[in-house]
């Protein structure tokens, strides 16, 4: 029995602790009033479980595939960028970390080693989130993430725009940061950097990719394809017909955009919508085992995490990734018991009490 830290909220309580305080806030923060970010959170907690009980629960099996690769629980590696704002050994260490409960990890396009450095690093499956910067770079980086050995291509699309962080703005903080994948290409940063708009940085203002140009993006590459941050039936039933493999709901941990639902909320209208035809995951304010179930039993294949990567980083380097993921493990591992469940393959919607209002239709046009 692990006495300390014992949750998710020591280690981000360490974390603010241990980090320089504009690192903190950036890692922190949320788009404008934080709405989104509040609401992830809200969400899970409007939802409430339906134990059940005298049932053979001693052998529970935490074990899954996402897109054919086997995970040794359904909870994986958001993309992040910038990890070694929370260590220097920033994503090598997340990999480790990620490798040590033999789990996925998702790599940014911004992170600040590149991404053959990660995969020598990782021991576990890899997929590579991929932001487009232009037509070469994406080419360049989809070709080299395939050489180096990642399992699909998570395409972010929910920030058409950049955006800054209000708080990001008021620190007038300095990202010092390399973005390890563009290393080689001496080209400015304003071609290269990234959706969070921080004072001094300088981001990319490149067109954002469209659904007609995903037949292109598809054509690029044999790997799977993941949509990350997709939000609505309607562009579920796009992203389902252009033949994506993956769609991972997200609000981007509502650092993009304020003002919509929590990812939980809007889990249930995409899984409908999905009818089968697309492995879905859910990310965004997941901080308990019991959060996990409730994913799962609303037709998530997995959940990730993003911000709590970051705790573990800054407070234990790869053995604090490892330790995040191992806390996030026992409370699953309970909560299923608890649910008098035995594989997280098979959770049903009937494990949750469901809000009024929640779910296909009730909220859409
Ligand atoms: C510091 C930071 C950087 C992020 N960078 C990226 C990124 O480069 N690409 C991306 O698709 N998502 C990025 N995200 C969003 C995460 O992938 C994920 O959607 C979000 O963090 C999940 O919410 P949570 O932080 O509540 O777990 C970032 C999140 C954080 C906290």
């Amino acid at each position: 029995m692990r006495l300390d830290p014992i949750n998710l909220y020591d280690y981000e309580a360490r974390a603010k602790q241990v980090l320089p305080h504009n690192n903190w806030t950036f890692i922190d923060a949320g788009a404008m009033d934080e709405f989104t970010t509040r609401r992830n959170r809200s969400a899970f907690e409007d939802l409430t479980l339906r134990p059940r009980f005298l049932r053979a629960v001693e052998n529970r099996d935490l074990t899954t595939t996402v897109l054919g690769e086997e995970i040794s629980m359904p909870i994986m590696i958001a993309p992040a960028g910038s990890h070694m704002l929370a260590h220097p050994e920033g994503e090598l260490a997340t990999a480790r970390g990620a490798g040590m409960s033999d789990t996925l990890m998702m790599l940014s396009t911004s992170s600040n080693y590149s991404l053959e450095e990660v995969s020598g690093a990782a021991s576990g499956p890899l997929w590579f989130q991929l932001y487009h910067r232009g037509y070469d770079l994406t080419e360049m980086l989809v070709h080299r993430a395939e050489e180096a050995g990642f399992k699909a291509i998570a395409l972010t699309v929910d920030t058409p725009a950049p955006s800054p962080k209000e708080r990001d703005l008021r620190n007038r903080f300095q990202r010092v940061a390399e973005l390890g994948n563009f290393r080689a290409e001496n080209r400015p940063e304003s071609e290269i950097s990234g959706t969070d708009e921080t004072p001094s940085f300088e981001v990319s203002r490149t067109a954002p990719l469209t659904w007609q140009e995903l037949e292109w993006l598809r054509g690029l590459t044999s790997l799977p394809l993941v949509l990350k941050g997709i939000r609505t039936a309607e562009d579920t039933h796009i992203a389902v017909e252009s033949g994506v493999d993956g769609i991972l709901v997200s609000t981007h941990g509502g650092r993009q955009m304020d003002m919509t639902m929590g990812a939980i909320e809007m889990l249930p209208e995409i899984v409908e919508a999905s009818k089968g035809q697309a492995e879905v995951y859910v990310d965004s304010g997941v901080r308990r085992g019991s959060d996990v179930v409730k994913a799962l039993a609303l037709g998530a294949r997995a959940v990730a995490i993003g911000r709590p990567l970051f705790w573990g980083l800054a407070v234990d380097g790869a053995e604090g990734v490892h330790g995040v993921l191992e806390l996030l493990r026992e409370e699953l591992d309970r909560c299923m018991a608890y649910c008098g469940q035995t594989s997280v393959r098979d959770l049903e919607p009937n494990l949750v009490n469901i809000p009024y209002g929640w779910g296909p239709g009730t909220m859409a046009p």
